[in-house]
């Protein structure tokens, strides 16, 4: 199988944001970007792949500034990294003001998005990555990283999941913003 470039599945979906998107406080949901972000990452990893994706997990979500009705929101992505059936599609969200051309960074996420065979539904080896700039090899080796943190921190964090004692740590939630209801033992 041929590497193919970054530059092969880069994608961007562009969306007016209208009224029907508001939440109750006049600004957009955060579920409707979360589902642009999540069909953009699709249509990217998929041409990537050459086959059909799937959504395996989700990083980085942060809403850095509301999007305003009214505002057009672009989604820019690109696959930053590959592994064997797995791949990393980093999207940066921004909102332009129509009127004033004025252009806002709401976020950058990640998605991991996995190639399934069509008949046995398993993973699927997908293409190598081309990084034909150092920007590109620039954020394959960050995904690299942020995969091996995320590991670590995922192992730390089930360590102390087993050492975590609820009776000894009860006191911990002395200076906390709750109250315990129930009777203790
Ligand atoms: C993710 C899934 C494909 C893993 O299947 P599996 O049979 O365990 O396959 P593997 O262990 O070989 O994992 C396949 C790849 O997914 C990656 N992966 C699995 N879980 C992951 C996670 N939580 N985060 C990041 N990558 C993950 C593996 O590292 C592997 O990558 P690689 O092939 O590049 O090395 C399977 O759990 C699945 O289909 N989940 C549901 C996905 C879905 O339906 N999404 C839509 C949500 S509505």
């Amino acid at each position: 199988m041929n590497a193919r470039p970054v530059g092969y599945s880069r994608t961007t979906f562009t969306e007016l944001m209208i009224p029907a998107y508001a939440n109750f406080g006049g600004k957009i949901h955060g579920g409707i970007i979360l589902s642009l972000m999540d069909k953009v990452a699709y249509a990217c990893a998929a041409k990537h792949a050459g086959t059909y994706v799937v959504t395996v997990s989700v990083e980085g979500v942060n809403f850095l500034q509301p999007v305003e009705v009214g505002e057009l929101v672009s989604l820019h992505a690109s696959v930053n990294y590959v592994g064997r059936s797995s791949m990393v599609v980093g999207i940066k969200v921004t909102a332009e003001n129509i009127r004033t051309g004025e252009q806002k960074h709401t976020n950058t996420s990640y998605f991991t998005m996995v190639a399934k065979d069509d008949t046995t539904g398993k993973p699927i080896e997908v293409p190598k990555l081309l990084l034909e700039t150092p920007e590109d090899a620039r954020r394959f080796l960050e995904s690299m990283k942020r995969r091996e943190l995320k590991n670590a921190y995922k192992d730390d964090f089930d360590n102390e999941k087993v050492r975590l004692k609820l009776h000894e740590s009860m006191e911990l939630l002395h200076t906390e913003r709750c109250e315990v209801g129930y009777e203790m033992d």
